[in-house]
């Protein structure tokens, strides 16, 4: 029987903070962490990518694992994401992918040939420097390690399209002209996500988080029908492996209805709707966010008001802080220290006004 939903650890009290607030405890403060945490806006980052491509940074284990660290040596976070990006998997299924510096598909994905090319690897053919690295930060690190992947609607929005774009409109006339190819490109990677996920779990991932960068550009019948029906069958197969799963769509609030439903335990929210009424569209989640990543950039005065708010807002359940998106690399730096220190000051379960 496959089991649908995973089961924390018997002694859960004893788990460290972030693992606790993804199984559903209510914590005594917010843990934190920052999507994009090793990045250009370090630079002991920058200075590694003076030496290395980006590509050379996640395909060499020792190196992955560096890079994973620098934030930690740097602040008191309460978890750490393996460097690696989303369309690292896709070299596994014979897709060229650059980055300039978003990802660029050579050879697009458009044909019934194009998809009948992609591979489906075994688990342990997915991108195995990853799990590599996985292992190499398990045995120095003192929290949690998550691993992650992109949803399969993501990946196909790159694979489609070929690259960023504002309206991704190659890939909207896709999935409504071509509704029988598009099915078959999201099986297939449905599939390759869920062994890749499985791969990292095996290795020594703690949580993990499925990154549905670009389901908020659709509409909410689209988005059931190409989007959630295929995180949820990636999902739905980590669940027998005891890890708590993070789910995040960027722009997404018009989906949520959609998005309670998922098998997940935790739901990432960007800034555009304030905390706790994403808690009343989500009762039965953990929260993570949601600063808007541009405070960051404001003064530590405004970065200390509206980190605040947001925990405030964020009282009553389960809260994971984190940013609403990724960091923006013109961030300074101390200004995250300011907000670290922000949030692991606040005390949930005092009074307040
Ligand atoms: O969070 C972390 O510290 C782990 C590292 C990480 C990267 N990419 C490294 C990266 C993670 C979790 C990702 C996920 C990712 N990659 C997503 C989902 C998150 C999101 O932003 O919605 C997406 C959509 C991608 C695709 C991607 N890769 C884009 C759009 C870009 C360019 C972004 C930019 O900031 O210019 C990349 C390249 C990339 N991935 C960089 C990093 C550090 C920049 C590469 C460089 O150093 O030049």
């Amino acid at each position: 029987m496959l089991r649908t939903n995973p089961t924390p650890p018997t002694d859960i009290s004893e788990a460290p903070l972030f693992l606790r607030a993804l199984w559903g405890e209510d914590t005594p403060r917010a843990p934190i962490w920052i999507m994009r945490q090793a990045g250009r806006y370090l630079p002991e980052y920058r200075a590694l990518k003076e030496k290395y491509s980006f590509w050379q940074m996640c395909e060499e284990p020792d190196l992955a694992a560096e890079v994973t660290l620098q934030p930690l040596a740097r602040y008191p976070l309460d978890a750490a994401i393996v460097f690696s990006d989303i369309m690292t998997p896709l070299s596994s299924m014979g897709v060229d992918v650059a980055f300039h510096p978003g990802p660029v598909v050579a050879a697009p994905i458009r044909t019934p040939a194009d998809i009948q090319a992609l591979r489906v690897p075994a688990e342990d053919e997915i991108s195995p420097y990853v799990g590599e690295a996985i292992r190499i930060l398990r045995r120095s690190l003192h929290v949690p390690l998550i691993g992650f992947a992109g949803a399969p609607l993501t990946l196909a929005t790159y694979l489609i399209q070929g690259q960023g774009s504002k309206e991704y409109p190659t890939l909207r006339q896709f999935l409504w002209g071509e509704p029988d190819l598009a099915h078959a490109l999201l099986e297939k990677l449905a599939e390759m996500t869920a062994r890749y996920l499985r791969m990292q779990i095996k290795a020594g991932a703690q949580a993990i988080q499925l990154f549905d960068s670009w389901a908020g550009l659709h509409s909410a019948p689209i988005y059931r029908t190409f989007g959630a029906s295929y995180a949820a069958k990636v999902l739905d197969r980590l669940a027998d492996l005891d890890v708590p799963r993070i789910y995040i769509a960027v722009g997404a609030s018009h989906l949520y209805e959609e998005i309670a439903a998922l098998p997940v335990e935790a739901v990432s929210v960007d800034w555009r709707m304030p905390l706790d009424l994403v808690r009343r569209a989500l009762p039965a989640k953990t929260l993570q966010g949601n600063l808007e990543p541009a405070i960051l950039l404001a003064p530590p005065q405004v970065i200390e008001e509206q980190a605040q708010d947001i925990l405030r807002r964020g009282i009553g359940g389960a809260h994971v802080f984190n940013l609403g998106h990724g960091i923006f690399p013109q961030t300074p730096p101390e200004h995250l220290a300011h907000l670290i220190d922000v949030v692991q000051r606040f005390d949930r379960h005092a009074p307040h006004p």
